[in-house]
């Protein structure tokens, strides 16, 4: 067990929240939401992601959201980076953090990434060099580490070899994503226990959708098994548009509220978390009744 009374939560809302949105957020409002999640106590705010705007339309405006972001000393602002492309484009503005990610199935790597689960590592790994070259840190996710849309069961084995890799690699930590929601405690448990055989535990993290209510119950199995970092997304947004299914991930409002009502320590303010959320919220329904107004003055 460990004795960490501290939990680092990683806020992935502003990348894996607004990633799947069908409502396109104008940047300034990005902008708006990542400051105002600075002012939290938050230390980790994933900001966006350098994929491809074909395929993640969503956040296109990359560079100008991370460009005009405050950057608070003291809180890291990752980004999302699946190719050398990513990295260029990121380290242009400025970027010092970077995520970059695979899974542990086949076929929905396929389709998230248009890459097998090897050639993905393969693209990562001038990523990785480069980003150690440059001082840049780098974070690694596995997806679809309890269960996948196209391929149903996932072996842990196969979750345990990505995550070994990425964390050979050089990343300093790896995010282990249930990214269809469909875990329950004790196979999250087994499948953190697995993994942490090989990779330690401090340099782990766990990353639930809550697509079937089981995400709080599968991040308390795994603090019980010790690990000390948990990804949450503000408001409960989000989800994977390259995973049927994927439903938001569980609410940092939620998480943080457990692990206080637990007596852990996150440093973040739940009153103004939830302010935040509730913010959120009203943006991204502004939006979309603008969006039906401008598509009814069209018709
Ligand atoms: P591809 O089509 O095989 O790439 O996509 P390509 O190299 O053939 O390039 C095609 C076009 O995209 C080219 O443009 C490139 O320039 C451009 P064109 O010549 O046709 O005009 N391109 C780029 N543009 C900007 N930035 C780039 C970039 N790369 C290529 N970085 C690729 C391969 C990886 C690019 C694509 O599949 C992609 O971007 N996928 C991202 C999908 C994604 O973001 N999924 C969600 C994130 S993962 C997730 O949510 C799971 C997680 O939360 C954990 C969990 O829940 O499990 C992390
Ligand atoms: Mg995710």
């Amino acid at each position: 067990m460990n004795p960490s009374n501290h939990v680092r939560m990683v806020e992935v809302g502003a990348r894996d929240g607004l990633q799947n949105e069908k409502t396109l957020l104008p940047a300034e409002v990005k902008i708006a939401l990542i400051d105002r999640l600075s002012s939290t106590g938050l230390q980790t705010i994933e900001a966006t992601s350098f994929v491809s705007p074909k395929w993640v339309p969503q956040l296109a405006d990359a560079a100008e959201v991370y460009s005009r972001i405050r950057k608070v000393p003291g809180v890291g602002y990752p980004v999302l980076v699946p190719n050398l492309q990513g990295y260029q484009r990121a380290r242009a503005v400025g970027v010092n953090e970077i995520a970059v990610f695979s899974a542990a199935s086949e076929a929905f790597n396929r389709r998230n990434i248009n890459a097998s689960i090897d050639e993905s590592i393969e693209r990562f790994m001038p990523v990785i060099a480069q980003a150690q070259a440059d001082g840049v840190k780098v974070r690694g996710y596995v997806s679809t580490v309890l269960g996948c849309p196209y391929q149903g069961e996932v072996p842990t084995g196969d979750v345990v070899r990505v995550a070994r890799h990425l964390h050979q690699l050089g990343c300093y930590e790896v995010s282990l994503g249930d990214t269809i929601g469909v875990g329950t405690p004790a196979k999250a448990r087994a499948m953190l226990r697995a993994v942490a055989l090989e990779v330690p535990m401090a340099a782990l993290a766990v990353h639930f959708h809550d697509t079937y209510g089981q995400a709080l119950a599968n991040i308390l199995a795994c603090l019980e098994e010790g690990v000390r970092v948990v990804d949450s997304s503000v408001s409960g947004t989000g989800g994977c548009p390259y995973a049927k299914g994927a439903s938001g991930n569980v609410a940092s409002e939620d998480v943080a509220y457990m692990l206080h009502g637990m007596g852990m320590h996150t440093g973040v303010d739940l009153d103004l978390l939830v302010a935040t959320g509730a913010w959120l919220a009203a943006q991204l329904h502004k939006e979309s009744a603008s969006h039906v107004t401008r598509a009814r003055t069209a018709a």
